[in-house]
């Protein structure tokens, strides 16, 4: 099982328990949580437990948020990847950033590997994604991914744009030219 990502600009792979000094950094900070359902973590030990959950998460389900990390220093950047929803057969994609490294493309960049990843190495059939109306960058990100809106819901007491994107339109996308 794949566990390991690599970009032009970007390495992500699973989180362990000692990322998590790094993680607060963004995990604790009100503007990158501001469209994030839980809110910002208030303490490290909350982080921890955050990655304790996607450590879980990625012993069962072979994939979870992993870290982002830049290829040429190193320095943890963010987290992105894929978490399963309690609503069956959901597979979220999600990407967060700390706030010095916004407006690059990086989201872009860990959103559509893990795309790729999603449907050439997992195999799964369909990916959905969740944004708040108002997080304009975030829905630009998905846009630029190809997903398609599906209308709006309440995910985990938030307003949220759903969006979606199949195995099947992922496959016709590769096989269309583009320019
Ligand atoms: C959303 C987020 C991940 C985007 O990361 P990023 O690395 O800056 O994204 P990218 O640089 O790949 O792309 C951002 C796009 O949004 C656009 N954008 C940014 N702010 C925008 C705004 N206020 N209005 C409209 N478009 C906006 C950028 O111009 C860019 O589009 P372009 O390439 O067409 O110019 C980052 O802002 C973040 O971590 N936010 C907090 C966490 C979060 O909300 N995550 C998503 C949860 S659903």
């Amino acid at each position: 099982m794949r566990d390991k990502i690599e970009t032009l600009r970007l390495c992500i792979e699973p989180f362990a328990t000692k990322d998590a000094a790094a993680a607060f950094a963004w995990f604790s900070d009100p503007a990158v949580m501001r469209f994030i359902p839980t809110g910002p973590d208030r303490s490290m030990g909350e982080t921890t437990q955050r990655l304790v959950r996607y450590i879980e998460h990625q012993a069962l389900h072979g994939f979870s948020k992993w870290i982002v990390r830049e290829r040429a220093s190193g320095k943890p950047i963010g987290d992105s990847g894929l978490i399963v929803l309690e609503d069956p057969g959901k597979i979220d994609l999600g990407f967060r950033f700390a706030r010095p490294s916004w407006g690059q493309g990086f989201a872009t960049e860990a959103g559509s590997a893990w795309v790729r990843a999603a449907f050439i190495d997992f195999g799964l059939d369909r990916l959905t994604a969740f944004a708040h109306p108002e997080n304009l960058a975030s829905l630009r990100v998905l846009q630029k991914l190809h997903f398609r809106s599906m209308g709006r819901e309440r995910v985990m007491g938030m307003d949220s744009i759903i969006l979606s994107l199949s195995a099947t339109e992922f496959q016709l996308l590769a096989e269309t030219p583009s320019g």
